[in-house]
């Protein structure tokens, strides 16, 4: 029976989940990981065994199913924290089918803060995104910045889920939350053990970057070149998923400690630097050694045209600052899709 403090990772077997597992486990954590697979593998866990020799214990379980949800915390409920991912997350496809994703990504989070009530699990911290700004008047944006209406249900959902957050802790005094608002996650463990597993055709520019790369596609589609940045193409904030997973770690480890400030906190998790689409192809050009095929399209339906995060309020607060670089990101994708097509 291990005395180290138990974290339950909810969507652990995921992209940000597994990598997050790994730190967790790095910094003398015990983690118990749940997942409905719907989007990951339960391979994932051997990857993590590999890296960090700890068999992590597994359980599959659908956030979104009440019954699910009951069985798992009468199971494991003496935890000293709950780091959330467990939710969809592909934009377009929420525009498609919204109630799969107001069901799946909002009941998941109130069954969850349901059972640390119910178990007094005290401890919370939630899977966000720079989506709830929408295209931000100003930049870099702050946290303090405007919520502007979302632009697909993907996006609402995490509006509507920071909200359900900031009113459950209100009301139950007891419990401490911090929801992480992310900028684009890219890369994958420098071990390439464990990486992004997008199902079918990415949505995302890096897998795509690199399945083309890799000859698994024809061609990128660069989704227009007229936007009012120097290049034309949009700009984004691209994070390490090391860094996002080092983050959660601080984060929780912040409530664990009773470090927070207020009993809801929120915090961008970015680089700080805005990096266009056409600078990601430049960029992994030179760190692949490869041109790359793509093609200059129209626009993207519900694209913004520039985001990047103010990370001051992390840097200071959680003391947290994004080390990876652009070109170590691009390496270790590149490096994750070779080792994954082998
Ligand atoms: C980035 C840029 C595209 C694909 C979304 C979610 C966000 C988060 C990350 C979950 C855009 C361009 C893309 C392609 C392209 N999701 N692009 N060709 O849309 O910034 O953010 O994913 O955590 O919440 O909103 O990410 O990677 O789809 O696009 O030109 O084949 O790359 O137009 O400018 P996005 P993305």
């Amino acid at each position: 029976m291990s005395n180290q403090p138990k974290i339950l990772v909810a969507g652990g077997a995921g992209y940000i989940g597994s990598h997050t597992a790994v730190e967790l486990i790095n910094a003398g954590y015990e983690v118990i990981a749940a997942d409905n697979y719907s989007n990951s593998e339960s391979q994932v866990f051997e990857g993590i065994k590999e890296i960090t020799g700890v068999e992590v214990i597994h359980e599959q379980v659908d956030f979104a199913v009440a019954s699910e949800v009951e069985a798992f915390f009468e199971k494991y409920n003496d935890l000293s924290g709950i780091i959330h991912f467990a939710a969809s997350k592909a934009v377009g496809e929420s525009v498609e089918n919204p109630l799969l994703y107001y069901r799946n990504n909002l009941l998941s989070l109130i069954l969850i803060m349901e059972q640390m009530i119910k178990y007094d699990i005290l401890n919370l911290v939630f899977s966000s995104s720079c989506t709830v700004y929408g295209q931000p008047d100003e930049l870099p944006v702050t946290e303090q910045a405007p919520i502007q209406p979302a632009e697909s249900p993907y996006g609402n959902t995490k509006q509507i889920s920071e909200e359900i957050m900031r009113d459950t802790l209100k009301a139950n005094p007891q419990l401490k939350g911090i929801a992480l608002r992310y900028f684009n996650p890219i890369g994958a463990h420098e071990s390439a053990l464990i990486g992004e597993l997008p199902t079918g055709v990415p949505a995302n520019l890096v897998p795509f970057v690199t399945q083309t790369a890799i000859g698994l596609r024809d061609k990128l589609k660069v989704f227009g070149d007229d936007y009012n940045t120097p290049d034309g193409s949009c700009i984004r904030d691209y994070i390490h998923v090391v860094d996002l997973a080092k983050a959660h770690v601080i984060a929780v480890s912040r409530l664990v400690e009773n470090k927070n400030n207020d009993a809801y906190e929120v915090f961008n998790l970015g680089t700080g630097t805005g990096t266009s689409v056409l600078e990601v192809i430049q960029t992994f050009e030179k760190v692949s050694g490869q041109k790359l095929n793509y093609e200059i399209v129209g626009r993207r339906e519900g694209d913004i045209e520039q985001v990047w995060a103010d990370t001051r309020y992390a840097n200071d607060v959680l003391g947290w600052k994004s080390q990876l670089t652009l070109e170590d990101a691009l390496r270790s994708a590149w490096k994750w899709e070779q080792k994954i097509r082998s």
